[in-house]
């Protein structure tokens, strides 16, 4: 503990006890050479409650953008407009990173996208046994990553902004959990029809310091394209890791549920829908139903 709170809320368990692929720093440090993520700033923790709100107070503290915190086990993981992330030990990847782009506050959604196409990459590499396991990782907007039609990975974003009104960003936490080595029966069993392991997948467990390492070295080469040529790079990379784009498609909104077709992304990231008597909605934030889904 270093006086933040949070991290191992259970008492103190021994890295020696986690599984071999535990991404604990002895084995990820010679992993992370040079770049934004390095080694004096990779944080690794057997249990915390959030990775997210633990980097939040580490960036609140001043914390360096590449910060990297991740956890085995999550008690309090959290997901998106609210929901829980069901965060078991051994098994998946819990991962935070904090980032200080200089961007206004109302596009940081773009980070979120960003973080999916580095993650459609790093799923896209990986191998089995020396072989590419060829698997196809498709990006649902705004913040999923599929396989085979089911939720693989999801990207949680929350910022803080720095001035009193709130236009730039003091801070984005970008946080990230994988279903990497999940069997069926470890998801809730609500999920156990629209979540899936990349290990399912590729028939192999995998090696999480491994996996984490390659989306680590993607997230800096889109950050780093994103930062020096802007969004428009990372659109089109996001639109060809998509079938999203002419797809039937629901939208459930705060306020309302309709129905259309998926356009495109917008100039901003926001999606570009058309209802079935023409019109045209951009969607800033909700849910996407695919055909099938619900
Ligand atoms: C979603 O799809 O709803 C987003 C899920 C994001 C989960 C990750 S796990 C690591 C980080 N810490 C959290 O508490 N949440 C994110």
């Amino acid at each position: 503990m270093n006086g933040l709170g949070g991290a191992n809320p259970e008492g103190v368990v021994a890295e020696d006890s986690l599984a071999p692929d535990a991404p604990v720093a002895p084995v990820m440090l010679p992993l992370l050479t040079g770049g934004l993520f390095r080694a004096d700033r990779y944080h690794f923790f057997p249990v915390l409650d959030s990775t997210n709100r633990y980097a939040a107070l580490l960036a609140q503290e001043g914390a360096e953008e590449g910060s990297v915190v991740v956890a085995d086990r999550q008690t309090e993981g959290r997901g998106r407009l609210g929901r829980s992330w069901s965060s078991p030990a051994g098994l998946n990847l819990y991962v935070s990173v904090v980032l200080r782009p200089a961007m206004r506050a109302r596009d940081a959604a773009q980070l979120t996208l960003l973080a999916g196409v580095a993650l459609a990459h790093a799923v896209a590499a990986l191998s089995v046994d020396g072989r590419p396991a060829l698997l196809q990782p498709e990006l649902k907007w705004p913040n999923d990553l599929l396989l085979q039609g089911r939720k693989v990975a999801g990207v949680l974003t929350e910022m803080r902004t720095c001035t009193e009104r709130n236009e730039r960003i003091r801070h984005v936490i970008v946080g990230i959990g994988v279903n990497v080595n999940g069997a069926p029966e470890t998801f809730p069993e609500a999920l156990r029809d629209t979540a899936i392991s990349l290990a399912t997948v590729a028939r192999s467990p995998l090696d999480r310091s491994l996996f984490l390492a390659g989306l680590l070295a993607q997230l800096d080469r889109w950050y780093g394209r994103f930062c020096q040529d802007g969004f428009a790079p990372l659109r089109a990379e996001w639109l060809a890791c998509s079938r999203l784009v002419g797809q039937p498609v629901r939208i459930r909104l705060a306020s309302e549920n309709f129905s259309g077709q998926a356009m495109a992304l917008d100039a901003d990231g926001c999606l570009l829908v058309q209802r079935a008597n023409g019109m045209l909605t951009r969607v800033v934030a909700g849910d996407v139903l695919l055909p099938g889904e619900r």
